[in-house]
């Protein structure tokens, strides 16, 4: 894009603007593509991201012309973009919006796929490279996958690029999961298949590495010596809305304890990579999660729950049961928590609690390395009596930055401590605003830079942890109710319990 206020010199973290080149979107009439992905290729061409000719074509069941899609892609863009809109931009973008209308098996439609693309490298200078994004149910990948390979449309002519973006549910299992990666190693190169977990374009879970390996004071700790356990937690407080028909079936762990949160481990719990490159990220990841295992007694060290009726910012609100199109007798967890285990000399005995939920108390998502307390307090016990253990929580959202929480003592004559908390925010520190993840991600995509997106051995890794879990689940009658706006199931109270900790009640 020509010269634009805001594209900031200063901004070092996506200073890469992505070379000629164009996107594809298959489900674009989905949430994902109007809520995130429209907007977010918006954002990037308003950031001066984007080559001048950047190509975005949409591919759908629908009887649209190029102008409807535009139209589509103008109001979801109006309505969840982050950066301002701005008329110069949009016209430039919307120069080199297209749509082909389609079914995913239907041969004619993928010709004219072919002759979209070729027409567009002609006139906007796309030169051949694009990426297919697949925002579609993972059930059509296959139809799309061997239909771009049979249209000629994954073949890289030399000195161009084709990549492929899949979404998740990478897979229900292992087995599934290695399954289609067979389809997709079939038509593409491992290095060309891009495997979103959007967590991993998040600010502040990039900011794990950088705080770990870029200091000096937190890494000495970083270890079963000093930590006494850590508690991942992604709670959230909406229900399903109107995903039934994605999240029926699926359940809490599968939906992002099998990739968003054992990522948030991964990134946690690993070893400093030799750089920064794909290679040696995916190298210490892989290791790690490797090296994770699940206790024996899965009944003790899991807690599954579905909500019930209950109340969200002081509005009742149904239970799962009530939901639009969920079974009466559906044994979906909508709630899932897990005590994993690092079998390393690094964290060998410190369990890792992971927690997720829907309609639980509050929105957070954060990484919580509790300490082992102090071995001796010179004090007098009625000094420390409320003084808890040190914590360092990385706050990934919504109120994003870290937390230090250490014993401080209470102003006055007399000796007695307290914990305090200690803070940064982003809010406070930077003046930069976080790119949304999939800004970053889709760029990434497009700059052909894979750090961020993981590849298939450790989503092979992630559902070994999970199929036993899953399995033994399986095997035991419906989840435990919680009424919405509580905290979970008593049996994940129970579990902690069991271990003499307790979940923190962010
Ligand atoms: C998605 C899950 O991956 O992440 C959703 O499928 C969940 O169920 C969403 O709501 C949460 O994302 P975020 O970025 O709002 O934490």
């Amino acid at each position: 894009m020509s010269r634009n206020p805001l594209r900031d010199p200063n901004d070092r973290r996506l200073p890469a603007v992505a070379g000629p080149c164009g996107m594809v979107i298959f489900g674009v009439t989905g949430d994902l593509a109007r809520k995130k992905l429209m907007p977010a290729v918006y954002d990037l061409a308003n950031r001066g991201l984007l080559p001048p000719g950047f190509s975005l074509v949409g591919f759908a069941r629908r009887d649209w012309e190029d102008q409807d899609f535009a139209q589509v892609v103008h109001d979801a863009v109006k309505e969840h973009a982050r950066t301002e809109f701005r008329e110069e931009v949009w016209d430039q973008l919307a120069e080199g919006v297209r749509f082909v209308p389609g079914n995913f098996d239907d041969d004619e439609a993928f010709d004219r796929l072919r002759q979209t693309i070729h027409e567009l490298d002609e006139l906007r200078g796309t030169r051949g490279n694009h990426a297919f994004y697949l925002s579609i149910p993972p059930r059509f990948f296959g139809d799309v996958i061997g239909k771009l390979k049979k249209h000629g449309l994954a073949e890289e002519r030399p000195g161009t690029w084709r990549r492929v973006v899949i979404e998740k549910p990478f897979g229900h299992d292992l087995a599934s999961a290695r399954e289609l990666n067979d389809v997709l190693s079939e038509v593409f190169p491992a290095e060309s298949v891009f495997r979103i977990d959007h967590y991993l374009g998040k600010e502040t879970v990039q900011n794990i590495l950088a705080m770990r390996f870029a200091n000096m004071m937190f890494e000495p700790l970083w270890n079963s010596n000093y930590v006494d356990h850590v508690q991942i937690t992604m709670a959230e407080d909406i229900g399903i809305g109107g995903r039934a028909g994605y999240y029926d079936g699926i359940g809490a762990a599968r939906d992002v304890i099998q990739n968003h949160l054992l990522q948030l481990l991964a990134l946690t719990a690993m070893e400093e990579p030799t750089s920064f490159d794909a290679r040696s990220l995916r190298i210490e990841k892989l290791k790690v999660l490797e090296s994770v295992t699940l206790p024996r007694r899965l009944d003790r060290a899991t807690a599954r729950g579905q909500y019930a009726a209950g109340w969200a910012g002081g509005v009742k609100v149904p239970g799962y049961h009530e939901e639009p199109d969920i079974p009466a007798d559906s044994r979906t967890e909508t709630y899932a928590a897990l005590r994993l285990e690092v079998d390393n000399r690094r964290w060998s005995g410190v369990p890792f609690y992971l927690r997720t939920g829907k309609r639980l108390g509050r929105r957070v998502t954060e990484v919580a390395i509790q300490f082992k307390r102090a071995p001796h307090l010179p004090f007098r016990r009625e000094a420390t009596e409320t003084l808890g253990a040190n914590a360092l929580v990385v706050r990934v959202q919504p109120d994003e930055g870290v937390t230090l929480r250490f014993g401080s003592k209470v102003p006055g004559t007399h000796m007695e401590i307290r914990d305090v908390n200690m803070d940064f925010a982003y809010g406070g520190s930077f003046t930069e605003a976080s790119p949304e993840a999939y800004e970053r991600l889709i760029l990434d995509v497009l700059l052909g830079e894979p750090p961020l997106f993981p590849r298939h051995e450790e989503v092979e890794q992630s559902w070994r942890i999970l199929d036993p879990v899953m399995e033994h689940w399986a095997e035991r009658g419906k989840p435990e109710l919680y009424p919405a706006g509580t905290w979970g199931p008593a049996s994940s109270d129970a579990m902690l319990a069991r271990d003499g900790r307790a979940w923190r009640r962010p």
